[in-house]
């Protein structure tokens, strides 16, 4: 039976997560669960935000449920002890390279993205992140110039390797939609962008049935609100993809409405919501758990080779939103647990 390691964190994790959940349960896949404390929760109760025991079970699991992790408490505390440092470590432990963020409008939400309805309805795109490299994981410190002055540093970098392997995921996705692929970039200034850029196309040579294309990152902002409909699949490093990935959320109604998968390449992966832990919201019963239930959903099709009990899953989103179900993110007065009952009740 498979493992399915939850790790719900800290703020809204554990209350979008325990909707995850009860979907989960609700269908009756055969699934066993084992939780773990990770990020400033684990770092409070164990005195590290990714405990050996965590990182453990989420390797033994056939995958990783994740929250999210951050805690304000938190913020001052040494780099390498703050929560954000556990989902870092699973990615990079893990080889988590590969970040797939759909984002797409669900029916009736129209009224809910900050654009136009007639523009908002247009989104449906997949952003390919590479998740274990970039500017996040380049050497990086504070330090005394000659002049005595603070120097903050933190160096981008990738090499080609790690771009092939990311751009293949970028080539294989867009086959799997409309065969377009759109790599952003800022190849204009930065040397790692145009190694980027070269290697991109150097492995397209591989894929000649996918039509390439290449934006820079401050021009794909900009249309990604003009008219998100151009977009389809867009590779790109860890930090643009951060950012769009959050813009485009908001075209597709909340940030409370985007899962992502985490994967290896080789079937193993980590499943979670692209928002954070919210702590202007935590505990009020205010999240919206649809990004959280549709990672799961992720992880069915990804993970386990469940793909028609992740059509279910994500059906019955598309049903709830289509029938008002709304949290307050969306306009609504939903609490986050009849999110997740009217979720449930549209499983049939
Ligand atoms: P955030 O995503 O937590 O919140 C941004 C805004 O969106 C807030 O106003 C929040 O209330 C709202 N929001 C987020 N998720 C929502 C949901 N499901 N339903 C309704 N509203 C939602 O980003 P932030 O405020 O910049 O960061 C808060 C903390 O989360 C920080 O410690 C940050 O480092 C961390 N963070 C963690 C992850 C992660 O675990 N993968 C991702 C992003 C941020
Ligand atoms: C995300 C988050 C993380 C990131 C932070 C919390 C490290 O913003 O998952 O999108 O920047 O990758
Ligand atoms: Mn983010």
């Amino acid at each position: 039976m498979p493992l399915i390691a939850i790790l719900a964190g800290d703020g809204i994790g554990p209350e979008v997560t325990a909707e995850a959940r009860r979907v989960l349960d609700r269908l009756d896949l055969d699934l066993s669960f084992d939780e773990a404390l990770v990020g400033g929760a684990a770092y409070k109760a164990a005195g590290h935000p990714l405990p050996p025991e965590t990182l453990a079970l989420a390797r033994r699991a056939d995958a990783v449920l994740f929250g999210a992790v951050g805690d304000p408490d938190c913020d001052r505390l040494e780099r390498h002890l703050r929560p954000e440092q556990a989902i870092l470590g699973l990615r990079k432990e893990l080889g988590l390279f590969a970040n797939l963020r759909p984002a797409k409008l669900f029916a009736g939400l129209e009224d809910a993205s900050s654009l136009r309805p007639e523009i908002a309805r247009t989104i449906d795109m997949v952003i390919v992140r590479e998740l274990t490299g970039d500017v996040y994981f380049g050497a990086k410190g504070i330090r005394t110039t000659a002049e005595g002055l603070r120097e903050g540093h933190d160096e981008m970098r990738y090499d080609e390797a790690e771009i092939a392997r990311i751009a293949r995921v970028g080539f294989e996705t867009a086959r799997t939609r409309k065969s377009k692929l759109l790599s952003v970039d800022k190849a204009n200034v930065l040397e790692t962008s145009q190694l980027w850029r070269d290697v991109v196309i150097e492995v397209s040579a591989d894929y000649p049935d996918v039509a390439l294309s290449h934006m820079y990152v401050d021009n794909a902002a900009m249309q990604l609100v003009r008219d998100p409909g151009q977009f389809d699949v867009v590779v790109t490093g860890n930090l643009f993809g951060d950012i769009l990935s959050d813009q485009a959320s908001m075209c597709a109604g909340s940030i409370g409405m985007l899962p992502s998968a985490a994967l290896d390449g080789q079937g193993h992966g980590l499943y979670e919501p692209i928002h954070g832990s919210a702590p202007d919201i935590a505990g009020q019963g205010k999240a919206n758990p649809c990004a959280a239930i549709l990672s799961a959903a992720m992880m069915l099709r990804h993970s386990l080779d469940k793909a028609d009990a992740a059509d279910r899953i994500e059906a019955a989103v598309a049903a709830a939103i289509l029938g008002g179900a709304r949290t307050p993110d969306l306009g609504g007065t939903l609490t986050t647990r009849a999110m997740g009952d009217a979720v449930i009740a549209s499983l049939g």
